[in-house]
């Protein structure tokens, strides 16, 4: 089973709020691109900091495409439903929990609130196929995942999702993954200590 818990990675999600939040103000359609996203924790994660950051008219515009390899072929389900089990949860800021979290009929599992559950949109994909799963993209999450590919597929999906971003759109990936020096001139770094990443558009 994939490896993945709430809120697993805050500098992170605190990056992105500050960056793709007002680049993203103003527009009709704000998609955002959650690859290999496991069980849902990471995505709903990314849903919650969003809806606590946007206005509610923006956030109406908002959408997540949430993508995994999926071997097990679970996933979707449990996205879906949206209800995980209480010691799941509890890396979960209180606030948002309370606010973003509802007993399920089910004793010690608590359910997704609708707002946030509906924004997520869950397709088995694999990564490797090099085809991606859209285009015009503000941003695209892929962490801890990359690790698990040879050097040269890093190079080619990273080339896929430089693709698949919107001009001057974001990548946020695995803290523990250096940009490969073969596409680190299609990106420009955000912050020295953190692993988000820009767009920058040109020959490729
Ligand atoms: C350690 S989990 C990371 C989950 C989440 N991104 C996080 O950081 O918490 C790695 C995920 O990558 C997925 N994965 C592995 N190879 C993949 C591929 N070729 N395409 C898409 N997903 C893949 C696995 O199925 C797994 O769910």
């Amino acid at each position: 089973m994939a490896f993945t818990y709430f809120f697993r990675d805050m500098h992170t999600l605190e990056l992105i709020v500050k960056y793709v939040v007002p680049y993203v103000a103003g527009r009709s359609k704000i998609r955002v691109w959650d690859a290999g996203c496991a069980m849902g924790p990471e995505p709903y994660s990314l849903a919650i900091m969003f809806a606590e950051s946007m206005g509610q008219f923006a956030f109406r515009n908002f959408r997540i495409e949430a993508t995994d390899l999926d071997v097990s072929n679970s996933f979707g389900k449990i996205i879906s439903e949206g209800a995980y089990k209480e010691e799941e949860l509890k890396r979960i800021p209180q606030e948002y929990f309370n606010k973003y979290f509802r007993p399920d009929g089910t004793i010690g599992y608590f359910r997704v609130v609708d707002k946030i559950r509906n924004k997520v949109i869950y397709k088995r994909h694999d990564l490797l196929s090099l085809q991606t799963v859209g285009y015009g993209f503000s941003l695209i999450v892929c962490k801890n995942v990359l690790l698990h590919f040879q050097a040269a597929e890093r190079v080619e999906v990273i080339r896929m999702f430089h693709a698949a971003l919107a001009p001057g759109g974001y990548f946020a990936m695995e803290q523990t993954q250096k940009m490969p020096e073969e596409v680190s001139h299609l990106f420009e770094q955000m912050t020295s200590g953190g692993h988000l990443f820009r767009k920058i558009e040109g020959p490729r």
